[in-house]
C-alpha cells in the first residue's frame, strides 16, 4: 500500500477518482484532487463529502485542458499522478464526439507534457476495455487487437498511444489500466447498474438495449481501486497496459434477474434497439495484472450488487448522483 506519498488525482471528484482518493487519504498520503466539477452529472460534491474534512486532502477546481494550471499543480513536488479525469461513456461519445476527443485525447496529452516538465516519478492512465472493440476471442488479453467501435473507445486508445509514445521518446514512466465496466456505491448515473436499480426500486420497467444477451465483465469499485494502487507500486510497468476486470462476465438479462432478486421487486424489462457503439461482449483475461501487479479481485457480482443496492437505499436522495438534463 502506498503511504506518505505526494499524489495528484485528476478526476478526483468522480466515481472512481473519489474512491481512489479515499483509500489513499486513509493511508496517510498527501493527496490533491484536481477536477473541473463539470455538469455531465450532478452531485459530485457528494462524492467528495468525506474527503473535504481530511487534512491530507486538498481539492482543486481545475481543468486538464489548462496546461499552465497543470504545470503549476505538479511543481509542488508531486511524486505520483493518477490520471482518471475523462469524458466517460460509450453512448455519450456517439452524441458528443468532440467533447470526448478534447477531454480524453488533448487532456491526456496535456497531462503528459505537464509530467514531462516535472519531477513526477510515475503516471497511471485510466483506460478502458472499449479500446478492444468487437471481441475476436474471449476472454480478452492485452494482446487482443485494439479496434474500437465507439468514439469513446477511439479516444481512450489514442490517449494510450500518446502515453506509450511519451514513454518511448522521453522515458516517462507511464502505464495504462483498462478498466472493465466498474460499479459500486456512487456509480455514474448514466451506467446500467445505476439506471436499472433506480427503475426497479421505483417499480418501473428498465429498458434493455438489444436482446440483453450482451455480456460485461462488471468489476466492483474496491477491486478496481486495489488494482490501480498496485499498479503505482509495481515495477516493470512502464509503457505497459493492464486489464483490470473481475475476470468473469454476466449478461444484461442475468444482471436484471440478479437485481430483481437483490431488491425483491419483480419488474418486466422493456427491450429496445441496440445502442450504437455498444460491443457484444467484454471479459477480461487478468493473468498479466495478477502476475505483474499482484492484482486479485475479490467481490462477486452477487455481493457487489448487494453493496450497490444497500448504498442506494441508505443514501439521502440529494446525495445520489443525477443524470444531466
Ligand atoms: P466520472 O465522470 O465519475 O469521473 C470523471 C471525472 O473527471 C469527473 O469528476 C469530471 O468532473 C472530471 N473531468 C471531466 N473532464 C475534466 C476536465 N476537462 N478537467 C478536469 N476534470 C475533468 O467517471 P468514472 O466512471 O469515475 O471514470 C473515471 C475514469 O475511468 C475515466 O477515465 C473513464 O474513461 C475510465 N473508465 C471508467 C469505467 C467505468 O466503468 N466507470 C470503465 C472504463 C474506464
Ligand atoms: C462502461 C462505462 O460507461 C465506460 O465509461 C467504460 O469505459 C466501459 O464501461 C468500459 O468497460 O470500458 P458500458 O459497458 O456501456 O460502458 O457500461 P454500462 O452503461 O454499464 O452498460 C452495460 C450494458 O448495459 C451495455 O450493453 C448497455 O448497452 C446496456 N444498457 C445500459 C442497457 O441495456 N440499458 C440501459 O439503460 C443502460
Amino acid at each position: 500500500m502506498l503511504e506518505e506519498r505526494r499524489i495528484l488525482i485528476t478526476g478526483g471528484a468522480g466515481f472512481i477518482g473519489s474512491h481512489l482518493a479515499e483509500e489513499l487519504v486513509e493511508h496517510n498520503n498527501i493527496v490533491k484532487l484536481y477536477d473541473n466539477f463539470n455538469d455531465f452529472y450532478f452531485n459530485k460534491e457528494a462524492n467528495i463529502k468525506s474527503l473535504k474534512e481530511k487534512k491530507n486532502c486538498e481539492i482543486i477546481k481545475g481543468d486538464i485542458l489548462d496546461l499552465e494550471a497543470l504545470n503549476s499543480v505538479l511543481k509542488d513536488d508531486i511524486e505520483i499522478v493518477f490520471h482518471i479525469a475523462a469524458q466517460p461513456g460509450v453512448r455519450v461519445s456517439v452524441q458528443a464526439p468532440f467533447k470526448t476527443h478534447s477531454t480524453n485525447v488533448t487532456g491526456t496529452l496535456n497531462m503528459l507534457v505537464a509530467v514531462q516538465n516535472s519531477n513526477v516519478e510515475k503516471l497511471i492512465n485510466a483506460s478502458s476495455s472499449s479500446v478492444y472493440g468487437p471481441p475476436k476471442y474471449l476472454p480478452i488479453d492485452e494482446n487482443h487487437p485494439t479496434d474500437p467501435v465507439s468514439p469513446y473507445g477511439a479516444s481512450k486508445l489514442a490517449a494510450e498511444k500518446y502515453c506509450k509514445s511519451f514513454y518511448r521518446v522521453y522515458g516517462i514512466n507511464v502505464c495504462s489500466l483498462r478498466f472493465f465496466t466498474v460499479y459500486g456505491p456512487r456509480q455514474r448515473p448514466d451506467m446500467a447498474i445505476h439506471i436499472f436499480t433506480q427503475k426497479i426500486l421505483r417499480n418501473e420497467p428498465p429498458t434493455i438495449f438489444g436482446d440483453g444477451n450482451q455480456t460485461r465483465d462488471f468489476t466492483f469499485i474496491n477491486d478496481t481501486v486495489s488494482g490501480v494502487i498496485a499498479s503505482a507500486e509495481a515495477k516493470n510497468t512502464a509503457g505497459e497496459a493492464f486489464n483490470l476486470g473481475k475476470g468473469e462476465r454476466c449478461s444484461v438479462n442475468d444482471l436484471i434477474s440478479l437485481l430483481i432478486k437483490t431488491t425483491g421487486n419483480a419488474v418486466k424489462p422493456i427491450f429496445t434497439k441496440e445502442m450504437k457503439g455498444d460491443v457484444s461482449h467484454t471479459w477480461a483475461d487478468i493473468t498479466k495484472a495478477k502476475n505483474i501487479l499482484g492484482y486479485n479481485p475479490q467481490i462477486s457480482i452477487e455481493a457487489g450488487l448487494k453493496k450497490f443496492v444497500d448504498w442506494y437505499r441508505s443514501t439521502p436522495p440529494n446525495e445520489i448522483p443525477k443524470a444531466s438534463p
